[in-house]
């Protein structure tokens, strides 16, 4: 996670990079095996910023850091959170058409849900938006069919009992509702496969439509269904403050 972010110690650089352990990094160093700029270094303690000081042990050039990417997309209804299928299906991966590097999207919706969805290949960044432990909200815009009552949308925000959670709660606010149908923004801060829709069905009701609109610090805006942007270097060092990376 520190690639590319200021002066790291060599030997931690060289564990880093995947060359060998700090102990052993020292070894190497001391034995002036290590150059930093085509100067030999003996200093364990010497620090050099990876992927800008040209590093070599004997003769090898030790490789830069992986470029670390971050990528929202507006998730189509009909795609499927997977990186292969064995049904065919089309996969989210698939509307990255010009990214080159191998991602992977950060948790799942489901093939019916749209909106707001992660990738990057930062595995501590995914980790942790993923993990309980770290309670990351996330907002969804639901349709329910036919008219909430009070008490019902009451329960969601006091908790309900769904598989996986003994009292999975939200935070519920009433967008509008008529005889046919109910539209909340529910916000929840677990992430227990299809909890929006288990929730609602608890409390005896049926979500018809499912959008997520936010997740950690990130709002789904104005991204058009289907298309993808990078995230700004701001929006991305805002998320990692949420979940304690910085
Ligand atoms: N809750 C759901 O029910 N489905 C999703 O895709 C995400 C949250």
């Amino acid at each position: 996670m520190e690639g590319g972010q200021g002066p790291l110690r060599l030997n931690r650089l060289l564990s880093l990079a995947g060359i060998t352990s700090r102990r052993k990094a020292d070894e190497l160093i001391s034995s002036g095996r290590v150059r930093v700029n085509g100067k030999v270094v003996r200093e364990p303690g010497f620090r050099a910023v990876w992927g800008r000081d040209k590093i070599h042990v004997d003769d090898r050039e030790v490789p830069g850091p992986l470029e670390r990417i971050y990528i929202m997309l507006n998730k189509p209804f009909g795609y499927i959170c997977s990186m292969s299928d064995p049904l065919g299906r089309p996969l989210v991966t698939d509307l990255l058409d010009n990214v080159k590097q191998r991602v992977y999207p950060v948790g799942r919706l489901d093939f019916d849900t749209m909106g707001l969805l992660l990738f990057t290949n930062d595995g501590e960044w995914a980790y942790r938006l993923t993990h309980p432990r770290f309670k990351v909200p996330r907002t969804y815009k639901a349709t329910v069919a036919g008219y909430m009552e009070d008490a019902a949308i009451e329960l969601l925000r006091v908790g309900v009992r769904i598989p996986g959670a003994v009292r999975a709660k939200a935070k519920v606010t009433l967008l509008g509702r008529n005889e046919r149908q109910t539209i909340i923004r529910i916000t929840i801060t677990q992430g227990i496969s299809r909890q929006v829709r288990k929730m609602v069905e608890a409390v005896g009701y049926r979500v018809v439509h499912l959008i997520r609109t936010g997740f950690g610090t990130i709002a789904l805006g104005d991204l058009k269904v289907g298309e993808y942007r990078y995230l700004e270097t701001e929006e991305v060092n805002k998320m990692k403050k949420l979940i304690g990376m910085k």
